[in-house]
């Protein structure tokens, strides 16, 4: 599945309504999305809270398509396993969070689940010049991570062109997050991005009984995607 370079759309439920994940989870894939993203958060590595292990676990039953968990925890490796228990399809976690992030890599291969690695805005793509090898997918973080909504960061399209270099020939996506709307979206994706994680954009205007507001949304951002392509 690495090798196929559709562009994905992978709303994050971080904007949906929290007391009513199962239908909204429906209500995505049945308007369009290719992936489903779940942004946990810790209080510590970022300034918010949101899904444990438990919650993901209820949340998977209601995903038919592909559970992409960003995990924006330190540490990372106590809690690896737990997510994947939970069912996460693939486990993606920041260079940042660990000192030995080649450890934490090998870890989450070792649970069968894709794997992928994830980049603050701030933080060069060296860091991950000794790793590329190990993962299935490079998130760019494009704004400071913890919340949803907030503007994003432009040095995040030199940085995913300079990162579809750095791949060349791998099977490894560049997944980019963080203020992607129909307006953003072309500019990552010329420059080389394949999953497009957009939280705010997909459900604004929407809910659970009027999904057709998502399916515009997504097919918004993802007409504006393909013209960059
Ligand atoms: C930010 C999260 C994102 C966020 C994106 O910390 O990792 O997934 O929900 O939200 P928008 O698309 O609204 O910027
Ligand atoms: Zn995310």
């Amino acid at each position: 599945m690495s090798q196929d370079r559709s562009i994905k759309i992978a709303p994050s439920i971080l904007s949906a309504d929290f007391a009513n994940f199962g239908a909204e989870i429906r209500a995505i894939e049945a308007q369009g999305a290719d992936w489903v993203h779940i942004d946990v958060m810790d209080n510590h590595f970022v300034p918010n809270l949101t899904f444990g292990p438990q919650a993901v676990a209820a949340f998977r039953p209601h995903v038919k398509t592909f559970m992409d968990v960003h995990l924006m925890i330190s540490p990372v490796d106590p809690y690896i396993d737990a997510y994947a228990e939970a069912g996460a399809d693939m486990i993606t976690a920041h260079v940042e969070a660990e000192s030995h992030i080649h450890r934490t890599l090998q870890a989450i291969r070792a649970t069968g689940k894709m794997v992928g690695i994830s980049l603050n805005p701030g933080t060069p793509l060296e860091s991950i010049d000794y790793v590329l090898d190990l993962v299935d997918m490079v998130l760019l973080m494009t704004v400071n991570p913890g919340f949803g909504g907030q503007k994003f960061i432009e040095s995040g399209v030199e940085k995913t062109r300079r990162l579809k270099r750095m791949i060349g020939d791998r099977p490894v996506l560049i997944q980019v997050d963080g203020g992607i709307t129909p307006e953003t979206a072309p500019a990552v994706v010329a420059a080389g991005a394949d999953v497009l994680v957009a939280g705010s954009a997909v459900f604004k205007g929407g809910s659970a009984e009027a999904p057709e507001v998502y399916g515009e949304n997504m097919r918004a951002i993802r007409a504006a995607a393909e013209g960059g392509r």
